[in-house]
């Protein structure tokens, strides 16, 4: 157990010099007698929340329960309104500022006099951003998730978020429905706080938290507006108070096993593609090399247990009644290392001990999985020589082994303008470029291409569609994504031309363009490098340092090892 004078805080609060004196004269201005705060952790709460994001709309309320629960037990808590990363509404993508979030999330954590740290988030990449942030910083930290929002409802249908938008527009453009039912699906989609609650990247990334052991037990799985979320908050201030005094650091949490365990669950979740990049980032954040092969090889032996949409049919809410993640959990502990600490102090398998499932069709059984193999491939060939990814169970079996005409589109906006083509067949392998790292800039979600109008009319509802973008979590079909490298920096995906044979064949995993080689170089010797998307600020840092999607997209600088000294507090 730590002495007060051990504490970090105390450096600058608790001496004889001037500094400690101003710092002590400044906290008397904030309303706060040094008894109050004097020789107690301080707990740092990074909030998320902004009138911006939707998914974090209880964050400012929730944070006064993480309050309650610091005070009680004995800490000192103060609230920083951090990045709020809104998948809605920010562009071109919230990805672009990923990292710009985990070095905010990082450098408040290290300059201000905070003992131990609740990280609110859970609205995509906001769970990676803060985990990164904390992870670099190296001191206690907890995370709090925003919880799914509540089931979606039209007529007599339960809706996902996400999921339903795509389905219904495509339906729309289709001539299924008018815009009299598109009104209805706006009042539906979301109706209350909370993140997506499909397993998209939201579920999927919070409930890795939750099994890389940063959350407290069963944390992820609970909805944003229930009364548990209330009290799984206050518990999360108590505990952090905890964590500082026995020096529980997210350090020791997030091992290599941790890790493995992150990767198993996302994959028996049929989570999102996204986590293959936030978790080889975060991971790198641990110092821990997760590649892609680690995806690939982790999905041959995990099979798909929770039934939830796009993949399957339920929702987050009915996860939570079925048993949530810890049920989940309670039918892999052979695959994970129920051996290895959490934020309670306990082990993960002590923390599981008392989980249960109470719905066998949400999280099946392993001998009735969803899928018997893990949601997500990793593919390579000439086309991707660093990798691609597909989510294979959320794409029509058919075109898992397909051999089509390539449909080359230079970027979102010639894609928009030209995928009308009646010469595009269901056969065709529509080809979207210039959306990768650098290209998009910041791969954004375009990675669902729409399907022709004239072939959703003749009841085509999936294709074959490459690129070096990403996909929404909520997002199906036969997507290869995270072409890398990407075509921006003269991947070979920049090489493609229309009408040139491209195979899919997801069992043998490999993404071929049936090209030769040597027509490939010449095409290669005629290619020219894109002008740079940015010419300054920090657009123009993103693309000096940006790493590629099978790197994790991380800056080379954050990414890489080495230790940077405490401040000086005097
Ligand atoms: Fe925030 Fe989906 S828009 S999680």
């Amino acid at each position: 157990m730590k002495a007060p004078e051990e504490l970090r805080s105390h450096r600058w609060f608790g001496g004889g010099e001037l500094r400690d004196f101003s710092h002590r004269a400044r906290s008397r201005q904030l309303g706060y007698n040094p008894e109050e705060h004097l020789g107690k952790p301080v707990i740092g709460i990074l909030n998320t929340w902004s009138d911006i994001n939707p998914c974090h709309m209880h964050l400012r309320e929730r944070a006064e329960q993480v309050k309650r629960g610091v005070w009680q037990a004995g800490g000192f808590p103060l609230e920083f309104p951090v990045a709020t990363l809104s998948e809605t509404y920010q562009k071109p993508t919230p990805m672009l500022y990923r990292n710009l979030l985990a070095m905010e999330t990082e450098e408040i954590l290290r300059s201000y006099p905070i003992d131990g740290a609740v990280l609110m988030g859970g609205c995509d990449k906001t769970t990676p951003a803060l985990l990164m942030g904390a992870a670099s910083a190296g001191l206690p930290a907890i995370f709090v998730p925003a919880g799914p929002m509540l089931r979606g409802h039209w007529r007599d249908e339960v809706l996902g978020s996400g999921t339903d938008m795509w389905k219904y527009w495509d339906d729309k453009r289709a001539g299924l429905i008018g815009d009299a039912e598109l009104s209805e699906l706006e009042r539906g989609l979301a109706r209350s706080p909370g993140h997506c609650m499909t397993m998209g990247t939201a579920s999927t990334m919070t409930s890795a938290a939750e099994v890389l052991g940063v959350t407290l037990p069963g944390a992820a799985s609970i909805p944003a507006v229930d009364s548990a979320h209330h009290r799984m908050a206050a518990a999360s201030g108590a505990r952090i108070v905890d964590m500082v005094w026995e020096d529980l650091t997210i350090t020791q949490i997030l091992d290599e096993r941790a890790y493995s365990d992150a990767i198993t669950t996302v994959l028996a979740l049929g989570g999102s593609t996204n986590a293959v990049i936030h978790l080889i980032a975060m991971a790198g954040r641990s110092g821990i090399d997760v590649s892609l092969a680690d995806f690939d090889a982790i999905a041959r032996r995990v099979p798909v247990l929770a039934n939830i949409r796009p993949g399957g049919a339920w929702l987050m809410e009915d996860f939570y009644y079925a048993g949530g993640l810890p049920g989940l959990l309670s039918r892999l502990t052979d695959l994970l290392h129920p051996e290895r600490v959490t934020v309670t102090g306990r082990t993960l398998g002590e923390d599981l001990a008392a989980a249960r499932v109470h719905d066998d069709d949400v999280i099946r059984t392993r001998d009735n999985p969803v899928a018997a193999e893990g949601g997500v491939a990793v593919l390579h060939g000439n086309l991707a020589p660093s990798g691609a990814v597909v989510k294979h169970i959320a794409a029509e079996p058919h075109l898992l082994t397909h051999t089509g005409p390539a449909v080359v589109f230079e970027n979102y906006a010639d894609l928009k303008k030209r995928v009308e083509n009646p010469a595009i067949t269901a056969d065709s392998v529509l080809v979207l470029r210039g959306s990768g790292p650098l290209g998009g800039p910041g791969m954004p979600e375009y990675g669902m291409l729409p399907i022709p109008a004239h072939l959703l009319e003749q009841g085509v509802r999936d294709m074959v569609r490459i690129s070096d973008a990403r996909m929404s979590g909520t997002s199906y079909g036969a997507c290869v994504l995270h072409v890398a490298p990407e075509s921006h920096v003269g991947g070979p995906l920049a090489l493609v031309r229309d009408g040139d044979l491209i195979t899919l064949d997801v069992p043998s995993r490999v993404l071929r363009l049936e090209v030769s080689d040597a027509e490939l170089a010449r095409r290669r010797a005629e290619w020219t490098e894109p002008a740079p998307r940015f010419e300054r600020g920090y657009g123009a840092l993103y693309s000096d340092h940006i790493t590629q999607a099978d790197e994790g997209c991380d800056f080379d600088f954050l990414a890489r090892a080495g230790h940077n000294p405490e401040p000086d507090a005097r």
